[in-house]
């Protein structure tokens, strides 16, 4: 089962309307498919038209009550082909929960081992956040997906991303994460600044940025509120062409198979990200500058 994980401590960046969107448009295309709601805000759940307050079973005692199993808390959606494992409030309340419990980063990974035969794949859509729920997901993925907003704050956005995808990869990738991708979200093709943010992004991050981009489209925002992906409630809209072609190019790209080749395709992958995070880009705390050796980004700024 191929794990993909939502991941940016920025809010708001779309995370949570990728989860959705992308999970739905894999299970159109014929994956059988898991959307774990893992960030208290309940969004996804919500966002599929599931009622989170009147949850009984959710997420939360799969990681906090022992016996209780995924497929307990596991129902359908209104998508064929995707099922949810929904999330309400309570889930704030794991962080504390679990202190000093031994193993507590890999409950989420010992719960989807437990279905990993039941789905093709499976998307977590994390909080905006980099607690222990995160690092549940970082540790279980194979893919994390970093989405990034192209709107004035992005360079800002920018320096916090990196800072992310730093940790993760310091802490995370050698031992589970094989793909890591930028998706630019809210993307204006007309705007000449969102093009140049674009262009910049792609020169710093290379072969990591997905092709697709998400451009910002109302449907998008819509869809939450009728309780349905943006592929039902707006089949022809741009937003699900975004999500359609963002789950084929995801198809497309991996899973990286075993073997030598697999070795190589790793090592290749290692080596590209230890060029941008070994290199001049360490980031510096935030606040305190430029990161070093970055572009000069002040033409973006001032037009
Ligand atoms: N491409 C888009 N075009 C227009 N609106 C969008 C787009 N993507 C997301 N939105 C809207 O922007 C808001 C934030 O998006 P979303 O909830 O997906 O972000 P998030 O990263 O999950 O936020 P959080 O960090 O709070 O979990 C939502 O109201 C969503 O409907
Ligand atoms: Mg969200």
């Amino acid at each position: 089962m191929r794990i993909i994980a939502m991941v940016n401590q920025k809010g708001g960046c779309g995370k949570t309307t990728s989860a959705i969107n992308t999970a739905a448009a894999f299970a159109e295309l014929g994956q059988r498919v898991l959307l774990v709601d893992f960030d208290p805000q309940a969004h996804a759940t919500i966002g599929l038209g599931c009622d989170a307050d009147a949850l009984d079973k959710t997420i939360h005692d799969v990681l906090t009550r022992p016996g209780m199993r995924l497929t307990d808390v596991v129902t359908r959606t209104g998508v064929s082909g995707l099922d949810l494992a929904p999330c309400n409030v309570l889930l704030a309340g794991t962080e504390l929960e679990l202190i000093g419990r031994a193993g507590r980063e890999l409950l989420l990974a010992r719960a989807l081992q437990t279905v990993r035969d039941s789905y093709d794949l499976c998307v977590i859509d994390c909080p905006p956040s980099l607690g222990t729920l995160t690092l549940n997901a970082l540790v279980t993925s194979t893919d994390v997906i970093v989405p990034v907003q192209m709107h004035y704050y992005a360079l800002e956005g920018l320096r916090r991303l990196l800072e992310t995808v730093r940790i993760i990869h310091q802490r995370y990738h050698p031992y589970s994460v094989e793909n890591m991708g930028v998706l630019l979200t809210f993307v204006e093709e007309r705007t000449t600044f969102s093009r140049q943010i674009q262009q910049q992004m792609r020169e710093v991050f290379g072969g990591l940025v997905f092709n697709t981009v998400i451009h910002r489209n109302i449907r998008l925002a819509e869809a939450p509120s009728a309780g349905e992906s943006v592929l039902t409630y707006a089949s022809q809209s741009k937003g699900a062409a975004d999500y359609r072609s963002l789950a084929a190019e995801i198809l497309r790209t991996g899973p990286m198979p075993e073997g030598p080749a697999a070795g190589r395709a790793r090592r290749g992958m290692q080596k590209q990200l230890a060029a941008i995070f070994d290199g001049v880009w360490i980031p510096r705390p935030y606040g305190s500058g430029r990161p070093v050796g970055a572009p000069n980004f002040s033409s973006i700024e001032s037009t």
